[in-house]
Order: structure tokens, then C-alpha cells, then sequence
């Protein structure tokens, strides 16, 4: 049998100074700060941090963190530095708040996002939102991986997010946060249709070719059974991912104008045999197509 580790007193009393010496850490004094301060406190860390307030914000999904790279003049904050900001576990997602010019316009780039299915909150998974419609940036820019139910889709396609279906539970649940905006906020238009048609002529101009269609978000981690695919087609989904919804959802409700991008990533139809949905495949395949998303984002700020 394996001897168990006794702790001796010595480190015990150790641990127990370390601890009280944390408390000065801002970090944990975070912990009895209610989630409105905790936004302020976020906000005012990065600004501090900034030469001039960014005009667009862009939320990058997994393997599509290849836009980054194209930010001029960056200044990269880790999330591990910037109060209240969880860490980003997820396959894909390196974890850092980047700043800097993209199309000619100061933009800041979450380089990974946070999602319900690692155990955060939705309060958590939504803070880079909050934080960003804080610091007054009007308009954000998702993109995600996901799965294709339309069967026209193949694995490498761009898909606009012309609406979306909640299958998680909505962020907005709770006291309402009445300073970014009301208790029902309409979500007709949850995609900015400008930004859209912008989208649409800049493909045209560039030769790239994509598809439009409905966003399904559910909270995974587990991928769909073939028999789920089948369901979120039904109910009018074209793709599906565990991310996304909820920080469209908030933004809207801060008023902010959102523009949506999915990368297909796999196919949710006519299984072979041998097929399995394997994250590190999905990586890879967002990884193949990030540059078109990359010459689209880059263009569509700058036409802003
Ligand atoms: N389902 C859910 N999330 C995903 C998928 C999928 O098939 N592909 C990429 N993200």
C-alpha cells in the first residue's frame, strides 16, 4: 500500500503565513468584491495598460488565434495577469488579451475564450464581454469552431452567423445589470445585418466563398450523438459549437453590434464507419481556414 504524506506542522505553519501574506495580493481581494467592481477593476487594469481605447473588439475560437499574429504593434496581456480573467483551458486557446492595429483601427483580441463546459459560470464565461463594452467598444467580433449540420457544409467553410439558438443557460439570468442595458433585451437582430452585407462584398472582392446559416450552442464537452445532429438540424441550426451564444447574448444586451464567423470544422452527417469527432482534428482543420477569416476580419475593420 502506498505510504500516505503527512504534512509536517513546520510547512503547515508556512502555508498558513503564505496565505495571510496573499491577501494584499489583488487577486484575492477580487474574491469578496461583487461581479459589477470586479468589471470596473478589470477595466480600469487594462486601460491602464493602453495607448488610446480600442475601436473593436474580436473574441478568436479555437485554432483561429492565427489573426493575432497579424495585429501590428501588439501589446499582449496573459489572462493569467489581468484581474478576475480565468485561465483558458481549452484545446486551441492560448490565453492571452492582445491590443494593438488590425485594418488600420486600434482592436483587442482575445486570443481563447472561456467556456461553460471548463465549470466556469456564466458570469465568467461572459466577463471579457462586460469588460470590453466597459472600456466603450461598440462593436465585437466572434468567431468559433464548429460542427456543420447543413449538408451542403464541408469541413473548411466559413460560415456567416445570421442568428443563433440558445441551448445553454442564458447569461442574463439574475439581478439585471441595469447600467449596460434592460431586463428582456430584444434579439431580433443579434447579427449586425451592416456588417453582414459588408462581410458578403468583401468576400466577393477577395474570392472567397462562404455560407451563411444558424448557430446552435449547447454546452458539450461531449460532441453530438448522430441522433443530435439530426435534432439541431430540424430545429433550424446550420452549425454547432459550445461557444459563442452567451457572449452574443451579452453584448447585446450592452447594445454592442456584433459580427459572427464559424469555421466547419467537421461534418455532423453521412458518418463512415470509422469516423470520430476528434478535438485535435477540429483544431487543425479551424487552423486551415484561419487566414481567409483573417482577410475578412481585417478588411471588414477596416471598412468600419
Ligand atoms: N459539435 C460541437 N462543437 C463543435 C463541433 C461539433 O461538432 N465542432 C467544433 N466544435
Amino acid at each position: 500500500m502506498k505510504k500516505s504524506t503527512v504534512i509536517p506542522s513546520v510547512a503547515r505553519k508556512s502555508w498558513a503565513i503564505d496565505r495571510s501574506k496573499n491577501q494584499k495580493n489583488p487577486k484575492q481581494k477580487s474574491q469578496t468584491m461583487n461581479y459589477t467592481e470586479k468589471i470596473k477593476e478589470s477595466a480600469t487594469f487594462i486601460k491602464s495598460r493602453l495607448p488610446k481605447n480600442p475601436d473593436v473588439a474580436i473574441v478568436l475560437g479555437s485554432g483561429l488565434g492565427d489573426l493575432a499574429e497579424q495585429i501590428q504593434n501588439p501589446i499582449v496581456m496573459p489572462y493569467a495577469s489581468i484581474p478576475n480573467f480565468m485561465q483558458s483551458t481549452a484545446v486551441g486557446h492560448k490565453g492571452n488579451l492582445i491590443y494593438g492595429e488590425l485594418g488600420g483601427k486600434a482592436v483587442l483580441a482575445m486570443q481563447g475564450r472561456f467556456h461553460y463546459y471548463e465549470g466556469y459560470s456564466m458570469e465568467q464565461v461572459t466577463l471579457p464581454i462586460r469588460v470590453m463594452n466597459a472600456l466603450g467598444i461598440s462593436t465585437l467580433f466572434v468567431s468559433n469552431a464548429a460542427g456543420g449540420i447543413n449538408p451542403e457544409f464541408r469541413v473548411g467553410d466559413l460560415m456567416i452567423i445570421e442568428d443563433q439558438i440558445n441551448l445553454m443557460p442564458n447569461p442574463l439570468v439574475g439581478k439585471n445589470m441595469e447600467e449596460f442595458g434592460p431586463r428582456f433585451p430584444d434579439m431580433t437582430r443579434p447579427y449586425d445585418l451592416d456588417l453582414i452585407k459588408t462581410c458578403k462584398k468583401i468576400a466577393e472582392q477577395q474570392d472567397i466563398s462562404l455560407q451563411e446559416g444558424v448557430y446552435v450552442g449547447g454546452t458539450g464537452p461531449s460532441y453530438e450523438t448522430p441522433a443530435e445532429y439530426k435534432y439541431f438540424r430540424i430545429i433550424g441550426g446550420d452549425a454547432v459549437g459550445m461557444s459563442t451564444v452567451p457572449e452574443v447574448i451579452v453584448a447585446r444586451h450592452g447594445s454592442m453590434r456584433v459580427f459572427g464567423m464559424s469555421v466547419i470544422t467537421n461534418e455532423g452527417f453521412n458518418f463512415t464507419h470509422d469516423f470520430v469527432n476528434d478535438e485535435n482534428d477540429v483544431v487543425e482543420a479551424a487552423g486551415k481556414a484561419a487566414k481567409k477569416m483573417t482577410v475578412l476580419f481585417t478588411e471588414m475593420i477596416r471598412s468600419l
